[in-house]
């Protein structure tokens, strides 16, 4: 958060209220800022406010052994439009996109709805910060909605009254799993994927990046030690164990690859390798 200032919190009724934002003592009611969530530590790479000194000190120790950590983070976000992108000129209409993290530039709903104004959305997090700075940002729409739930409890998602309301599963669907995977363990993941695979009509997309230490084995282990005491560890996974993520789809080309040189727009360099990326067909 800013030192000074006001922000905008939602309250569990939605209301926004104002607070001042003196300091890290002055946190939203229910939000432990003394361990540091994984979303607010994306936020520092990301040169976001909504952050607290035990997430700056996290994501310090990511940064020191790998100053290319937040361009990391851009070139995710930057994938994200990318892929989104690609989605409507597929022709889907519809998304879920499960550990959002924080509002920032290049949100979901901005990327599908600048193509087509009809674009829906729900957007799925676990941390209550992200659903305060959600709900506060996103007004009220019939297009975009956010819900409070765990990726690991994928029948609540796709039950969720919310979810029903404004996804049609008699239509193709894409689903992104983005920087937020390597927050659960194998058994967890390969749950989560199946159910929505189950759930996905044929021509759905499932869209997903991953942090590995692949890139960087002298430093990478240093750097996933930055989420240690995090509300939820990193796990590195390998291109092998990523590409296995995809089982029953139908990987496109160029399949996993470093976040940026997915389908990259044109003059784009090679840049960072600390996250793997790649989108999938629903046969
Ligand atoms: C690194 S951020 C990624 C944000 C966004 N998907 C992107 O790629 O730009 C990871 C997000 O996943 C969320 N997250 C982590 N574990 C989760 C879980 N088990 N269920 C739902 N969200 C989770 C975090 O709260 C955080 O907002």
């Amino acid at each position: 958060m800013t030192d000074k200032g006001v922000a905008a919190v939602a309250t569990e009724d939605n209301a926004p209220t104002e607070r001042t934002d003196a300091g890290d003592e002055q946190a939203p009611p229910g939000i432990d800022v003394r361990t540091p969530s994984p979303a607010r530590i994306y936020d520092v790479f990301l040169g976001g406010k909504d952050n607290y000194a035990a997430d700056r000190a996290a994501a310090q120790i990511a940064i020191e052994a790998g100053p290319d950590i937040p361009r990391a983070a851009r070139e995710n976000r930057a994938f994200l439009g990318r892929a989104v992108r690609f989605a409507v000129e597929s022709g889907i209409r519809q998304f879920i996109d499960l550990g959002t993290g924080l509002p920032t530039q290049g949100n979901v709903h901005e990327v599908a709805q600048s193509l087509d104004a009809g674009a829906r959305v729900v957007y799925v997090d676990n941390d209550p910060i992200v659903l305060a700075h959600a709900r506060a940002l996103l007004p009220p729409s019939r297009t975009t909605t956010v819900i409070q739930a765990d990726f690991r409890d994928p029948a609540a998602i796709l039950s969720h009254p919310k979810t029903r309301s404004l996804i049609d599963f008699d239509q193709p669907v894409a689903v992104l799993m983005l920087a937020v995977l390597h927050f659960a363990a194998d058994d967890e993941i390969r749950a989560t994927i199946a159910t929505f695979r189950d759930a996905m009509p044929p021509g759905s997309l499932l869209i997903v990046s991953h942090s590995t230490t692949e890139g960087h084995p002298e430093t990478g282990d240093q750097a996933t030690g930055a989420w240690k005491n995090a509300t939820a560890r990193l796990q590195s996974r390998t291109q092998k164990e990523i590409e296995a993520l995809f089982d029953g789809f139908d990987l496109l080309d160029p399949g996993v690859v470093w976040v940026p040189q997915w389908r990259p727009d044109p003059g784009a360099d090679e840049g960072t390798r600390w996250m793997y990326a790649g989108v999938a067909r629903r046969p």
